[in-house]
């Protein structure tokens, strides 16, 4: 540690400090054999190696190692009354294509209905008319459109709104699946190998930005699915479990354009404004 003390940069020096008395206390732990620490360094390698433009397998690896979600709740700590964070995930893409309120991201038309809608608010209750919510999900058979570009068509479960002058937004899809993260990698071989699945519960991600407020990173997940209770990459808040409750009603699904029986979830979004957090 007393090697950094001269680092110019006081955080620098601070995190670099933390690590060595960490990475130390953990060796002394372990005791880790030469073999074992050569074996690191080949997962390590393989790791990096899986990296490229599209697939960046040591975020995966923070992931499913829950240091992902830790750092997300560290830096998100005051919500006071805010929508709780939750992780990005490698499945965004930088721009949704841009869709009226009530449109469908679904482009496809397999999977059960479902209609998403709720109200953007200020963590005082006030609306914001005109917040952005940048949405994607997952297929009914779980995946994301770029997992299947021979299958799904580019922007299917994607989907860019304005939330209208109260605050309000609203949206037609289909019931997300639960889904398996990129397996195929380091990072399956470590599930593998330590016998835990991979998989992640359904969900709807959305990143929500309003004037003067801080942008929210965060999903829903579906009340009841399987994984709820284990996912892979930990990212689950009970805040976000959300009812998709089943509507068997014919003239209400007519209302959307579905015929019964469908699904509806509502969910506000409250985000802290900028002067909090
Ligand atoms: C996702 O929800 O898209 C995701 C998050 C973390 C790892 C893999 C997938
Ligand atoms: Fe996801």
């Amino acid at each position: 540690m007393e090697s950094f003390a001269d680092t110019p940069d006081p955080r620098l020096r601070e995190l670099l400090t933390h690590l060595v008395r960490h990475l130390h206390a953990f060796v002394r732990d372990a005791e880790p054999t030469i073999g074992e620490w050569q074996r690191a360094i080949e997962f390590l390698t393989a790791t990096g190696h899986k990296c490229d433009d599209e697939r960046q397998e040591f975020i995966l690896l923070s992931d499913v190692l829950g240091i992902s979600m830790l750092v997300e709740t560290i830096n998100h700590r005051k919500t006071a009354g805010a929508t709780e964070a939750t992780v990005l995930g490698p499945f965004h893409v930088v721009s949704s294509p841009r869709r009226a309120l009530g449109d469908t991201i679904d482009l496809v038309g397999t999977g059960t209905p479902c209609v998403v809608a709720g109200r953007v608010l200020s963590a005082d209750g006030t609306p914001l008319p005109g917040a952005e919510l940048d949405v994607w999900q997952a297929s009914d058979e779980g995946f994301y459109d770029v997992q299947q570009p021979d299958v799904q068509p580019r922007g299917n479960g994607r989907g860019l709104f304005t939330a209208d002058e109260n605050g309000a937004f609203w949206f037609r899809t289909v019931l997300p699946c639960h889904y398996p993260i990129p397996f195929d990698g380091p990072v399956g071989a470590l599930l593998r190998a330590t016998k835990r699945h991979g998989y992640r519960p359904a969900h709807v991600h959305f990143i929500v930005t309003a004037p003067g407020h801080h942008e929210l990173t965060t999903h829903i997940f579906v009340e009841g699915s399987e994984y709820i209770e284990s996912d892979t990459v930990f990212a689950v808040k009970k805040s976000l479990i959300t009812e998709f409750a089943p509507v068997d009603d014919p003239e209400q699904a007519a209302r959307y354009g579905f015929t019964a029986p469908f699904r509806q979830a509502n969910f506000d979004i409250v985000l802290l404004p900028a002067t909090e957090g």
